[in-house]
């Protein structure tokens, strides 16, 4: 174990906008007591909710809870060490509509009620090239599936990416399921961002480091985003 990682850890049991549950629980179907209460529990508001599974660091969560004070995010992550940096930072800008959350996102239903959630960003999400059946890779159709739970009726699922591989695979599973596109574009930045309203804008403007990597190295950034209907309530 990394020192590095022991001290995050220590840190993040200390700040109130974290929460890393017991993981044993989730594997056992325990709903998570948030469930269905975050917006009196957590954020003391009725604000939209907006998740960014598989969030990292927390970059995009920040800097989207920036720029839209009267919404609240949350950061899904496995990795509580690296999403001690958003936490953090969350904490000394004192940016109370920000939290994160630690666990599998296979779990992701048990800690959100039928239209808790308003929007899902899926950022840079690693590809996983040899998932041929989509239940490791979080944007496939098995894992909007997931989603579609605890979305909002006019809910959407926005996708960006820099993998070709990514985009192929989950744009066909999206197709397959007959998913509306709201949004389509395999180069963002070749014209694409002079089209959509200045909102939508703004949010895909924000680069964390992954993407300011794959742009030095010449990639094209991939954007879709979907609207899903929520599954009844039962
Ligand atoms: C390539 S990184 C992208 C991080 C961030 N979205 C960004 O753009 O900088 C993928 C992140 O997803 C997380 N992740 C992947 N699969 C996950 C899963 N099944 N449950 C929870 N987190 C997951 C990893 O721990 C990692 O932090």
């Amino acid at each position: 174990m990394g020192k590095g990682k022991l001290w995050k850890w220590e840190e993040n049991a200390e700040m109130k906008n974290v929460f890393e549950p017991d993981l044993q629980e989730a594997v056992r179907g325990v709903q998570h007591p948030h469930k269905g209460q975050w917006h009196k529990e957590v954020f003391g508001n009725d604000h939209p909710i907006t998740l960014e599974l598989g969030c990292g660091k927390g970059e995009y969560t920040v800097e989207l809870a920036r720029q839209w004070p009267q919404r609240n995010f949350v950061g899904v992550d496995i990795k509580g060490h690296r999403f001690w940096r958003g936490a953090k930072t969350a904490n000394q800008e004192s940016l109370s509509n920000v939290a994160f959350l630690r666990t599998r996102i296979e779990f992701i239903d048990q800690f959100f009620a039928a239209g808790e959630v308003e929007r899902i960003w899926l950022t840079f999400s690693d590809p996983q090239p040899k998932d041929e059946k989509g239940t490791k890779r979080i944007t496939s159709g098995k894992f909007i599936e997931r989603y579609r739970k605890f979305l909002a009726p006019e809910g959407t699922i926005r996708i960006k990416s820099d993998s070709k591989l990514l985009y192929a695979l989950s744009k066909e599973d999206y197709i397959e399921a007959g998913y509306p596109f709201l949004h389509d574009s395999d180069d963002v930045y070749g014209g694409f961002l002079d089209e959509i309203d200045p909102d939508l804008r703004a949010a895909l403007e924000i680069k964390t480091f992954y993407e300011q990597r794959w742009l030095e190295e010449g990639k094209n950034i991939h954007f879709m985003e979907i609207q899903p209907p929520s599954t009844p309530k039962g």
